[in-house]
Protein backbone atom coordinates (compact mmCIF):
# COMPACT_ATOMS: atom_id res chain seq x y z
CA UNK A 1 0.00 0.00 0.00
CA UNK A 2 1.19 3.56 -0.92
CA UNK A 3 -0.50 6.66 0.52
CA UNK A 4 0.20 10.48 -0.31
CA UNK A 5 0.00 13.14 1.42
CA UNK A 6 -0.16 17.07 0.87
CA UNK A 7 2.05 19.44 2.60
CA UNK A 8 1.61 22.92 1.81
CA UNK A 9 3.53 26.07 2.49
CA UNK A 10 3.01 27.67 5.54
CA UNK A 11 2.62 31.44 5.47
CA UNK A 12 3.09 33.82 8.40
CA UNK A 13 0.52 36.58 7.86
CA UNK A 14 2.16 38.37 10.32
CA UNK A 15 4.54 37.51 13.21
CA UNK A 16 4.82 39.43 16.18
CA UNK A 17 7.93 38.22 18.94
CA UNK A 18 6.01 38.83 21.85
CA UNK A 19 8.84 37.66 24.47
CA UNK A 20 11.69 35.18 25.08
CA UNK A 21 11.84 31.98 27.18
CA UNK A 22 14.33 30.98 29.37
CA UNK A 23 15.61 28.30 26.77
CA UNK A 24 16.12 30.53 24.43
CA UNK A 25 12.84 29.97 22.06
CA UNK A 26 10.96 32.81 21.67
CA UNK A 27 7.47 33.99 22.18
CA UNK A 28 5.47 34.41 18.91
CA UNK A 29 1.90 35.48 17.88
CA UNK A 30 1.06 34.99 14.55
CA UNK A 31 -1.22 33.64 12.08
CA UNK A 32 -0.46 31.21 9.60
CA UNK A 33 -2.45 30.32 6.50
CA UNK A 34 -1.52 27.70 3.94
CA UNK A 35 -1.64 28.27 -0.21
CA UNK A 36 -2.18 25.72 -2.57
CA UNK A 37 1.40 25.41 -3.55
CA UNK A 38 3.60 22.60 -1.60
CA UNK A 39 5.97 19.75 -1.59
CA UNK A 40 4.37 16.02 -1.70
CA UNK A 41 4.89 13.02 0.54
CA UNK A 42 4.83 9.25 -0.55
CA UNK A 43 4.57 6.54 2.11
CA UNK A 44 5.04 3.14 1.14
CA UNK A 45 5.13 -0.46 2.79
CA UNK A 46 8.40 -1.48 3.07
CA UNK A 47 10.83 -3.46 6.04
CA UNK A 48 13.08 -0.82 6.81
CA UNK A 49 12.96 2.84 6.95
CA UNK A 50 14.46 5.05 3.83
CA UNK A 51 14.11 8.45 1.79
CA UNK A 52 14.16 9.31 -2.00
CA UNK A 53 13.92 12.90 -3.29
CA UNK A 54 12.89 14.02 -6.28
CA UNK A 55 11.38 17.46 -7.68
CA UNK A 56 12.91 20.47 -8.09
CA UNK A 57 14.38 21.68 -4.67
CA UNK A 58 14.92 17.69 -3.59
CA UNK A 59 18.79 17.57 -4.94
CA UNK A 60 19.19 20.69 -2.37
CA UNK A 61 18.65 17.80 0.79
CA UNK A 62 20.91 15.20 -0.58
CA UNK A 63 23.73 14.65 1.65
CA UNK A 64 21.74 15.21 5.00
CA UNK A 65 22.51 13.21 7.78
CA UNK A 66 19.09 13.47 9.05
CA UNK A 67 15.65 14.74 7.33
CA UNK A 68 13.51 15.63 9.26
CA UNK A 69 11.01 13.30 7.80
CA UNK A 70 13.13 10.46 8.81
CA UNK A 71 12.83 11.82 12.63
CA UNK A 72 9.31 11.98 12.04
CA UNK A 73 8.91 8.48 11.27
CA UNK A 74 11.10 6.97 14.10
CA UNK A 75 9.32 9.04 16.62
CA UNK A 76 6.31 7.64 15.45
CA UNK A 77 7.39 4.09 15.49
CA UNK A 78 11.03 3.16 16.92
CA UNK A 79 11.09 0.29 14.94
CA UNK A 80 8.71 0.28 12.16
CA UNK A 81 9.62 0.04 7.78
CA UNK A 82 8.14 2.43 5.48
CA UNK A 83 10.17 4.15 2.08
CA UNK A 84 9.24 7.43 2.31
CA UNK A 85 9.30 9.96 -0.96
CA UNK A 86 9.97 13.64 -0.99
CA UNK A 87 8.88 15.17 -4.16
CA UNK A 88 10.53 18.66 -2.64
CA UNK A 89 8.43 21.73 -4.80
CA UNK A 90 9.36 24.34 -2.32
CA UNK A 91 12.79 25.98 -1.80
CA UNK A 92 14.59 25.18 1.21
CA UNK A 93 15.56 26.99 4.50
CA UNK A 94 12.61 29.40 3.12
CA UNK A 95 10.49 30.91 6.11
CA UNK A 96 7.52 28.98 4.69
CA UNK A 97 7.98 25.89 6.67
CA UNK A 98 8.94 23.40 3.96
CA UNK A 99 10.49 20.83 6.44
CA UNK A 100 7.97 21.62 9.01
CA UNK A 101 5.29 20.90 6.63
CA UNK A 102 6.72 17.85 5.39
CA UNK A 103 7.24 15.88 8.93
CA UNK A 104 3.63 16.57 9.67
CA UNK A 105 2.85 15.37 6.40
CA UNK A 106 4.94 12.50 7.36
CA UNK A 107 3.18 11.90 10.21
CA UNK A 108 -0.40 12.25 9.13
CA UNK A 109 0.38 9.57 6.36
CA UNK A 110 2.14 6.50 8.30
CA UNK A 111 -0.65 7.29 10.80
CA UNK A 112 -2.41 5.64 8.31
CA UNK A 113 0.11 3.32 6.53
CA UNK A 114 0.97 1.80 10.03
CA UNK A 115 -2.80 1.79 11.85
CA UNK A 116 -0.95 3.95 14.62
CA UNK A 117 -3.92 4.80 16.92
CA UNK A 118 -3.49 7.10 20.48
CA UNK A 119 -0.37 8.78 19.57
CA UNK A 120 0.09 12.06 21.08
CA UNK A 121 0.75 13.95 17.37
CA UNK A 122 0.77 17.47 18.21
CA UNK A 123 3.88 16.47 21.05
CA UNK A 124 5.42 14.51 18.59
CA UNK A 125 5.07 16.97 15.93
CA UNK A 126 6.39 20.01 18.40
CA UNK A 127 9.42 18.01 18.82
CA UNK A 128 10.37 17.96 15.70
CA UNK A 129 10.13 22.01 15.76
CA UNK A 130 7.86 24.76 16.77
CA UNK A 131 6.46 25.10 13.46
CA UNK A 132 5.08 21.06 12.62
CA UNK A 133 2.43 21.20 15.11
CA UNK A 134 0.55 24.47 12.75
CA UNK A 135 0.97 21.94 10.10
CA UNK A 136 -0.54 18.57 11.08
CA UNK A 137 -4.24 20.52 10.33
CA UNK A 138 -2.96 22.71 7.44
CA UNK A 139 -5.51 25.24 8.36
CA UNK A 140 -5.64 29.19 9.15
CA UNK A 141 -4.43 29.23 12.65
CA UNK A 142 -3.32 31.87 15.20
CA UNK A 143 -0.01 30.73 16.68
CA UNK A 144 1.19 31.70 20.30
CA UNK A 145 3.59 30.43 22.86
CA UNK A 146 6.53 28.71 20.64
CA UNK A 147 4.53 28.01 17.76
CA UNK A 148 2.67 25.40 19.52
CA UNK A 149 -0.28 26.97 21.19
CA UNK A 150 -2.90 27.31 18.61
CA UNK A 151 -6.28 28.89 18.17
CA UNK A 152 -9.03 29.48 15.46
CA UNK A 153 -8.07 32.27 12.95
CA UNK A 154 -10.38 35.04 11.89
CA UNK A 155 -12.60 33.57 9.40
CA UNK A 156 -10.58 35.10 6.27
CA UNK A 157 -12.42 36.62 3.03
CA UNK A 158 -11.43 34.72 -0.38
CA UNK A 159 -7.49 36.56 -1.29
CA UNK A 160 -5.00 35.44 -3.68
CA UNK A 161 -1.25 35.31 -2.94
CA UNK A 162 1.63 35.62 -4.73
CA UNK A 163 5.14 33.63 -2.67
CA UNK A 164 8.86 35.17 -4.16
CA UNK A 165 12.14 33.20 -2.73
CA UNK A 166 14.89 34.92 -4.74
CA UNK A 167 16.88 31.71 -4.00
CA UNK A 168 19.29 32.35 -0.40
CA UNK A 169 18.52 30.07 2.24
CA UNK A 170 18.45 31.78 6.05
CA UNK A 171 19.19 29.90 8.71
CA UNK A 172 16.20 30.69 11.38
CA UNK A 173 18.76 30.51 14.67
CA UNK A 174 20.16 33.58 12.93
CA UNK A 175 17.77 35.66 11.96
CA UNK A 176 16.06 35.65 15.34
CA UNK A 177 19.54 36.17 16.93
CA UNK A 178 20.20 39.28 14.85
CA UNK A 179 16.98 40.46 15.78
CA UNK A 180 16.70 44.13 17.13
CA UNK A 181 14.19 45.94 19.12
CA UNK A 182 11.97 44.79 21.83
CA UNK A 183 8.57 42.82 22.14
CA UNK A 184 5.70 43.69 20.07
CA UNK A 185 1.94 43.45 21.74
CA UNK A 186 -0.46 40.44 20.25
CA UNK A 187 -3.08 42.49 17.70
CA UNK A 188 -6.86 42.04 18.52
CA UNK A 189 -7.95 40.19 15.55
CA UNK A 190 -11.99 40.47 14.73
CA UNK A 191 -13.92 36.88 14.35
CA UNK A 192 -14.52 37.64 10.41
CA UNK A 193 -12.82 40.04 7.54
CA UNK A 194 -15.51 40.54 5.30
CA UNK A 195 -13.08 40.87 2.36
CA UNK A 196 -9.10 41.22 1.54
CA UNK A 197 -9.03 44.68 1.13
CA UNK A 198 -10.52 44.83 4.97
CA UNK A 199 -7.86 41.74 6.14
CA UNK A 200 -4.78 43.25 4.74
CA UNK A 201 -5.80 46.96 5.95
CA UNK A 202 -5.65 44.93 9.76
CA UNK A 203 -2.61 43.12 8.57
CA UNK A 204 -1.29 46.53 7.85
CA UNK A 205 -0.75 47.13 11.36
CA UNK A 206 0.53 44.41 12.32
CA UNK A 207 4.90 43.28 11.37
CA UNK A 208 6.85 40.35 11.13
CA UNK A 209 9.62 41.25 13.70
CA UNK A 210 11.90 39.52 11.86
CA UNK A 211 11.75 40.95 8.52
CA UNK A 212 14.76 43.73 9.41
CA UNK A 213 17.12 41.24 11.02
CA UNK A 214 16.91 38.93 8.15
CA UNK A 215 17.27 41.86 5.43
CA UNK A 216 21.03 42.40 7.32
CA UNK A 217 21.65 39.06 6.76
CA UNK A 218 20.19 38.55 3.34
CA UNK A 219 19.61 42.21 1.63
CA UNK A 220 18.25 41.17 -1.40
CA UNK A 221 14.71 39.98 0.48
CA UNK A 222 14.60 43.84 0.99
CA UNK A 223 15.00 43.75 -2.90
CA UNK A 224 12.43 41.03 -2.99
CA UNK A 225 9.76 43.24 -1.14
CA UNK A 226 10.20 46.08 -2.99
CA UNK A 227 9.41 44.13 -6.20
CA UNK A 228 6.79 42.91 -4.85
CA UNK A 229 4.97 46.85 -3.63
CA UNK A 230 4.91 47.47 -7.37
CA UNK A 231 2.88 44.34 -8.55
CA UNK A 232 -0.64 45.89 -10.17
CA UNK A 233 -3.12 45.84 -6.98
CA UNK A 234 -0.79 44.41 -4.42
CA UNK A 235 -2.86 45.15 -1.15
CA UNK A 236 0.38 44.08 1.15
CA UNK A 237 3.93 42.79 0.64
CA UNK A 238 5.80 41.04 3.50
CA UNK A 239 8.28 38.56 4.01
CA UNK A 240 7.03 34.73 5.80
CA UNK A 241 8.69 33.30 8.91
CA UNK A 242 12.50 33.98 9.47
CA UNK A 243 12.64 34.46 5.69
CA UNK A 244 13.29 34.68 2.69
CA UNK A 245 10.55 34.06 0.96
CA UNK A 246 8.18 37.26 1.35
CA UNK A 247 4.29 37.14 -0.13
CA UNK A 248 2.24 39.58 -1.41
CA UNK A 249 -1.78 39.96 -1.54
CA UNK A 250 -4.33 40.41 -3.84
CA UNK A 251 -8.24 40.19 -4.06
CA UNK A 252 -8.11 36.91 -5.79
CA UNK A 253 -6.19 33.87 -6.74
CA UNK A 254 -6.41 35.31 -10.76
CA UNK A 255 -4.96 38.42 -9.83
CA UNK A 256 -2.39 36.69 -7.88
CA UNK A 257 -1.61 34.45 -10.17
CA UNK A 258 -1.38 37.18 -13.21
CA UNK A 259 0.61 39.07 -10.85
CA UNK A 260 3.34 36.66 -10.33
CA UNK A 261 4.07 35.79 -14.26
CA UNK A 262 5.12 39.61 -14.13
CA UNK A 263 7.69 39.11 -12.00
CA UNK A 264 10.99 40.25 -13.78
CA UNK A 265 13.63 38.54 -12.21
CA UNK A 266 13.47 35.00 -13.72
CA UNK A 267 15.96 33.34 -11.01
CA UNK A 268 13.75 34.26 -8.44
CA UNK A 269 11.33 31.15 -7.20
CA UNK A 270 7.69 32.62 -8.04
CA UNK A 271 4.02 31.01 -7.04
CA UNK A 272 0.60 32.83 -7.50
CA UNK A 273 -2.95 31.34 -6.46
CA UNK A 274 -5.35 31.30 -3.15
CA UNK A 275 -5.19 28.95 -0.45
CA UNK A 276 -5.21 24.86 -0.20
CA UNK A 277 -8.43 23.38 1.25
CA UNK A 278 -7.52 20.18 2.90
CA UNK A 279 -9.39 17.14 1.69
CA UNK A 280 -11.81 15.23 3.67
CA UNK A 281 -9.56 12.02 3.87
CA UNK A 282 -7.51 13.72 6.68
CA UNK A 283 -4.53 13.26 4.60
O1 LIG B 1 11.74 24.67 16.29
P1 LIG B 1 12.62 24.91 15.10
O2 LIG B 1 13.63 23.80 14.92
O3 LIG B 1 11.89 25.24 13.86
O4 LIG B 1 13.45 26.23 15.46
C1 LIG B 1 14.68 26.54 14.88
C2 LIG B 1 15.36 27.61 15.70
O5 LIG B 1 14.66 28.84 15.60
C3 LIG B 1 15.43 27.34 17.20
O6 LIG B 1 16.56 26.59 17.54
C4 LIG B 1 15.50 28.74 17.79
O7 LIG B 1 16.81 29.25 17.70
C5 LIG B 1 14.65 29.54 16.83
N1 LIG B 1 13.25 29.68 17.30
C6 LIG B 1 12.97 30.53 18.33
N2 LIG B 1 11.67 30.68 18.75
C7 LIG B 1 10.67 30.02 18.15
C8 LIG B 1 10.94 29.14 17.06
C9 LIG B 1 12.24 29.00 16.66
O8 LIG B 1 13.87 31.17 18.91
N3 LIG B 1 9.42 30.19 18.57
Amino acid sequence: MSLTSFAPAKVNLYLHVTGKRSDGYHLLDSLAVFPAVGDKVTVSEAASLSLSLSGPFGAALEGEADNLLLQAARSLAQDSGAALALEKNLPVASGIGGGSADAAACLRALCKLWGVQGADLPALALHLGADVPVCLRSIPARMQGIGEVLAPAPRLPEFGMVLVNPGVAVPTPSVFKARRGGFTPAPMLPAIWPNAAAMASALKRCTNDLQAAAITIQPVIGEVLATLSTLPGVLLARMSGSGATCFALFATPAEAEAAAAQIPQESWWRWGGGLYQPPQTGL
